[in-house]
């Protein structure tokens, strides 16, 4: 919000170039304003390029070619390896202030990892969160090269489509014995859907599932379920069930909460006590409550499921797991959420910041609802520049000076050219090894492929 523009188009910082921050950038753009992308991975793409199964890649190489027209416009500079946090990132938000852009919009999704509180859950061996998974077989450095220690018997604490990819990995790829979905509530409030299911849905016991809803039916039927239409609508995925060749045998247990997590005398995971809970009404839905019953389940694994939360660490205001934003309706339409972040010391939004995508709303659902929350933030943000007149240096110097500080740092960043000459040399390699997607493990060996280039 300082100085002169000559291109009188104001810049605006994006931070974060997943679905959400690159779509905003778009829309940002067609709305008048440069954008500086600041990205933490090296590759753009967020949970598109890492989080997304990678098998699915019609949709993966249609999101790449959307991304690629959106970053070959030059009213976009995009720079890559830089990550913002308070205390062992790059920069810090008030460093990135520093560049005097006209606005900043936080888009850099949900890092943060929601824990079940349970004793032993930082030590006991055996214990992940399905992101630092689903980063590690999409191959996001460090996690690429990371050693996860899976056996054989996993527990899946969530029923969500997050729990579907991991179950599909762990059936496709590890070919591990059992999958053990752990459900707090019934089969009816299960969150995943049918077309994800079927590619798993070969795994799953239906003996034993059938027994399970049988052994929760006198549950259901007391709120109301028709048990009989459960069970078909469990079966639902088998019409297009993907075929596959691997051992493992995949069983749901339904009303369960892990209440004690049970190490060996190695320290590893040898099993989960889960309490039996009962369904009680919360308006329109259902919450589980436990009972006195419990039981031990033998894994010797457990995957935690259960969404994620925002990253403490980046800087902004941030309480039960979200950052927050001031309270109140949105000043201009009370049917819309508010995008701007609150000030740290007061109810009011922090001058010219903005919040957008899974940053603003953790975990919450498809590329598509990242996409409009990004590009509805965009327009808030122009809304705002525009009411304000908020003023900046142009992309150039803004770029320049952003350039000075990490010189200043000694940190290496990439810049789209790198990226381009970065997607060239794995596709070559893909082609090379006649395979549909090859990836570098590290950043190391990324930034060596681009010097070399
Ligand atoms: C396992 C999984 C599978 C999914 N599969 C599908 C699917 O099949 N189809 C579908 O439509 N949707 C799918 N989704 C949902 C989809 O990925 C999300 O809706 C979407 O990616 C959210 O976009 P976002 O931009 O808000 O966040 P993200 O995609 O997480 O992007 C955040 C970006 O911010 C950057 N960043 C993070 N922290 C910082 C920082 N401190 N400083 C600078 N930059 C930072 C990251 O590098 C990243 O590029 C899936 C989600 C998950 C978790
Ligand atoms: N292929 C795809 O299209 C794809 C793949 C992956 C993700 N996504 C999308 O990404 C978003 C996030 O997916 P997600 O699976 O992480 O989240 P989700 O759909 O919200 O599912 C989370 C699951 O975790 C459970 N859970 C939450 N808190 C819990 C707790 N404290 N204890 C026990 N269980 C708990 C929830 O149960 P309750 O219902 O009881 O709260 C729910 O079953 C979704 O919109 C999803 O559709 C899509």
């Amino acid at each position: 919000m300082t100085a002169s523009n000559n291109s009188s188009r104001p810049v605006v910082a994006v931070l974060g170039a997943g679905p959400a921050g690159l779509y905003a950038a778009n829309k940002l753009v067609q709305e008048g304003a440069d954008v500086l992308l600041i990205n933490r991975d090296v590759k753009p793409g967020g949970l598109a390029e890492y989080g997304i199964y990678f098998d699915k890649h019609k949709m993966k190489n249609g999101l790449r070619k959307q991304f690629t027209r959106i970053l070959d416009q030059e009213n976009i500079e995009y720079m890559g390896h830089i990550e913002v946090r308070e205390q062992d990132g790059t920069l810090t938000l008030d460093e990135l202030e520093k560049l005097g852009c006209a606005a900043y919009l936080i888009a850099v999704g949900a890092q943060g990892t929601r824990k079940l509180g349970y004793q032993g859950e930082d030590e006991i061996e055996g214990i992940f969160h399905a992101k630092d998974l689903v980063y590690h077989y999409n191959q996001l450095p460090p996690f690429a090269s990371q050693d996860f220690a899976v056996g054989q018997h996993v527990g899946i604490i969530g029923m969500g489509n997050v729990m579907v990819d991991i179950a599909h990995w762990l059936v496709w790829e590890k070919k591990v014995a059992s999958v053990t979905v752990l459900a707090r509530r019934g089969p009816a409030e299960r969150a995943y859907t049918d077309k994800e299911m079927r590619e798993v849905v070969n795994a799953v016991d239906f003996d034993a599932l059938d027994k399970e809803v049988n052994r929760v039916a006198p549950i259901l039927e007391s709120i109301g379920q028709d048990v009989a239409a459960v069970k078909e609508e469990l079966r639902k995925p088998l019409d297009k069930a993907e075929t596959f060749d691997s051992p493992t045998k995949m069983f749901f247990r339904y009303l369960v909460s892990v209440k004690k997590l049970i190490p060996d005398e190695n320290g590893r995971l040898k099993g989960v006590e889960v309490i039996h809970n009962q369904m009680v009404p919360r308006g329109d839905t259902y919450s589980p409550k436990p009972t006195e019953e419990t039981e031990v389940i033998p894994l010797d694994t457990l995957v935690y499921a259960i969404g994620d939360q925002v990253d403490e660490g980046l800087g902004l205001p941030f309480e039960w797991g979200k950052y927050l934003t001031p309270s109140g309706n949105n000043p201009h339409d009370p049917e819309k959420p508010r995008y701007e972040v609150k000030e740290a010391q007061a109810d009011q939004p922090r001058s010219g910041w903005f919040l957008g995508g899974w940053a603003r709303v953790a975990s919450d659902g498809l590329v598509g609802k990242a996409r409009a929350d990004g590009e509805s933030a965009a327009l808030e943000v122009m809304r705002w520049v525009k009411e304000n007149n908020a003023q900046s240096p142009d992309l150039p110097t803004c770029k320049k000076k952003l350039c000075e500080m990490l010189s200043e740092k000694g940190h290496a960043f990439v810049e789209y050219a790198d990226v381009v000459k970065l997607q060239d040399i794995e596709q070559a390699r893909a082609k090379e090894q006649g395979v549909p997607l090859f990836k570098f493990n590290t950043n190391e060996e990324m930034f060596e492929a681009i010097r070399k280039a």
